[in-house]
């Protein structure tokens, strides 16, 4: 798989992984993580835990890879991949993932969810691993994204009627979901989430599952 380290970019094998994970408790992935900042700052929070940051955009994963790169910062990778051509040696590896404020095919699998997609999440994850989903887009703010992936308009009813039911029959089991405040926002280290705490009101709400 395709790894960033600074502005470098090496082919990192299964073998080289394997070693990378080998010495952590836990392995955590960010997928759409964009410019990196959640698993950076995790990784400097939590020494025993790998954190992953999954992104198709090269250049925006260099943004915190270089300051990672430079502090010497260890248990964190940064793969360029999108969701669609996952890494086969990202399988089963995750005890948690996240999912931040995702754009495009991300969140359309999301929140239109199918067998495929949502297969795609649970072959990520380790047994009784976790995935948190935070979802934020509206009609009104983000017309031209709504209208091209012809997104459902996103509150409560969606979640409980169509998204949670389609995550279970794929044997995801829902911990919670709720709408989130700008305070709650205020604890999530995404640079989507700091944007969105001090920009116009919307609706965000956040989804818990596990497998
Ligand atoms: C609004 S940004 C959020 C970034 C970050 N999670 C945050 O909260 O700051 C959405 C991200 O989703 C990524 N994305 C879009 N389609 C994707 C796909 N198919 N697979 C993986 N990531 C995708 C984009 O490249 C972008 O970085």
């Amino acid at each position: 798989m395709r790894v960033v380290t600074g502005n470098k970019i090496e082919e990192i094998n299964k073998q080289k992984f394997q070693e990378m994970t080998g010495g952590y408790s836990r392995v955590e992935i960010d997928l759409g993580t964009g410019d990196g900042r959640f698993v950076y700052k995790n990784a400097l929070l939590r020494k025993d835990t790998l954190f992953i940051g999954v992104d198709p955009a090269e250049k925006q994963l260099e943004i915190y890879s270089k300051k990672a790169a430079k502090e010497k910062v260890q248990n964190l990778i940064y793969v360029v991949s999108s969701f669609e051509m996952l890494p086969s040696e990202l399988r089963e590896t995750a005890d948690k993932i996240y999912v931040s404020f995702p754009w495009g095919t991300l969140l359309e699998n999301i929140v239109k969810p199918t067998k495929g997609g949502l297969d795609k999440l649970l072959e990520l994850l380790k047994e009784k691993g976790e995935l948190e989903i935070i979802l934020g887009y509206a009609q009104e703010l983000e017309p031209s994204e709504t209208k091209r992936l012809n997104l459902p308009p996103i509150h409560l009813g969606l979640i409980n009627d169509i998204i949670v039911p389609a995550f279970e029959d794929r044997s995801f089991h829902a911990k919670e979901f709720y709408e989130m405040s700008k305070e709650q926002l205020g604890g999530v280290e995404t640079t989507w989430a700091k944007k969105l705490r001090f920009g116009r009101d919307r609706k965000i709400y956040k989804l818990v599952f596990s497998k």
